[in-house]
């Protein structure tokens, strides 16, 4: 089964073909970064006009490097939410357009639930390389910060979410206030790396008992520090709040797995792409990790096309219901 998945929930107009929910055909993936970099941060009106600029050409472009024609594709898959609600209209209204002219079904997919799904595109056709249940989900991402257990395919609990800030939201204050560009966890990462950890940031909500997170406290401790007067230089201060970040995330995300006998652990969402999170989750976790490669983690199409697999094939979503299916900015999962 052929799938082709659009994604527009923010700043990147993406488009992938996927086959049987694990054989990735293509990804294309137009990021916006360089127009909304001058402001900092997204801006929403833009994003909309720019995906509205991008869709076609990528659309063809997805197909083109699939070496799929339209008439190949079996359905057409969608994020629905969450995500800035212009942004999502002008991929919902193309794929609707689209699943209608072609006569194809139409599934409406969780943007995070994409971010999960990202995993399965690694693991190829070997069963033994697929995830377990249950499995943890450390969700990191620009608008989530969240642990869920996933107890099987489509069904999640959520054990634990952010009080404030999301682990990338935090990236990105940090780096603009360090002068770094925008976004701002790779810009973090590129001036830590190979720096030792000499300034300690303390590790918010490290030992209280809960699966919460908080960055807000994290990143004015930052703040306070850069504007210093006998400031560290900004790769000695990147790489103690890179630090910090992770030590929180894997310490709690390995707390999940050992409260809820789980038989894996799977990282995924933008922060994903983080080098020592990445590095950390691996040495320190006592179960399988799960990690899809960084061009995977950060928003793509292909994500939304395997995710809209497995919908299909437990039976999830009403088949179907094409003029239906609307943007909901704030989707939840779990
Ligand atoms: N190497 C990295 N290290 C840390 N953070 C990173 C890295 N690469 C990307 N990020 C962060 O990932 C975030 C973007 O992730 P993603 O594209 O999944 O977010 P989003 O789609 O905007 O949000 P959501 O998925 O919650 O809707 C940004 O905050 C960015 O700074
Ligand atoms: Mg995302």
């Amino acid at each position: 089964m052929r799938i082709l998945g659009i994604e527009t929930s923010c700043d990147e107009t993406a488009i992938g073909v996927v086959e049987d929910g694990r054989k990735l055909l293509s990804s294309v993936v137009s990021s916006q970064v360089e127009l909304h970099a001058r402001y900092g941060g997204i801006v929403p009106e833009v994003a909309s006009r720019q995906h509205v600029l991008a869709m076609l050409p990528i659309y063809r472009q997805a197909l083109e490097r699939a070496g799929v024609a339209a008439r190949d594709l079996d359905a057409i898959a969608v994020t629905r939410g969450p995500g800035l609600a212009g942004s999502l209209l002008v991929g919902l209204n193309f794929a609707k357009g689209l699943a209608l002219a072609l006569g194809l079904p139409l599934v409406g997919v969780n943007h995070l639930e994409g971010h999960v799904y990202a995993q399965w595109l690694e693991a190829g056709a070997d069963p033994a390389d697929q995830p377990g249940f249950p499995l943890v989900i450390l969700l990191v991402s620009g608008g989530h910060t969240e642990i869920l257990l996933m107890e099987e395919h489509g069904r999640y609990k959520l054990l634990g979410m952010t009080r404030d800030d999301s682990a990338g939201e935090a990236f990105d204050k940090a780096a603009r206030e360090l002068g770094l560009g925008f976004p701002g966890g790779p810009e973090i990462q590129r001036v830590a790396a190979g720096v030792p950890v000499t300034e300690r940031f303390t590790s918010p909500m490290l030992r209280d008992g809960t699966l919460d997170f908080s960055f807000s406290g994290l990143k004015t401790a930052l703040l306070h520090r850069a504007r210093a007067a006998q400031r560290a230089p900004v790769p000695a201060l990147a790489a103690g709040f890179q630090r910090a970040v992770v030590d929180v995330l894997v310490a709690k995300a390995l707390d999940a797995v050992e409260r809820n006998n789980a038989r894996g652990l799977l990282v995924g969402g933008g922060v994903a792409a983080n080098a020592l999170l990445r590095e950390e989750a691996r040495r320190r976790c006592p179960v399988p990790v799960f990690i899809p490669r960084p061009a995977l983690c950060t928003d793509n199409g292909s994500m939304i096309a395997a995710a809209a697999f497995f919908m299909l094939q437990a039976g999830l979503p009403p088949p179907n219901v094409i003029l239906d299916t609307d943007a909901t900015p704030n989707l939840r999962l779990g």
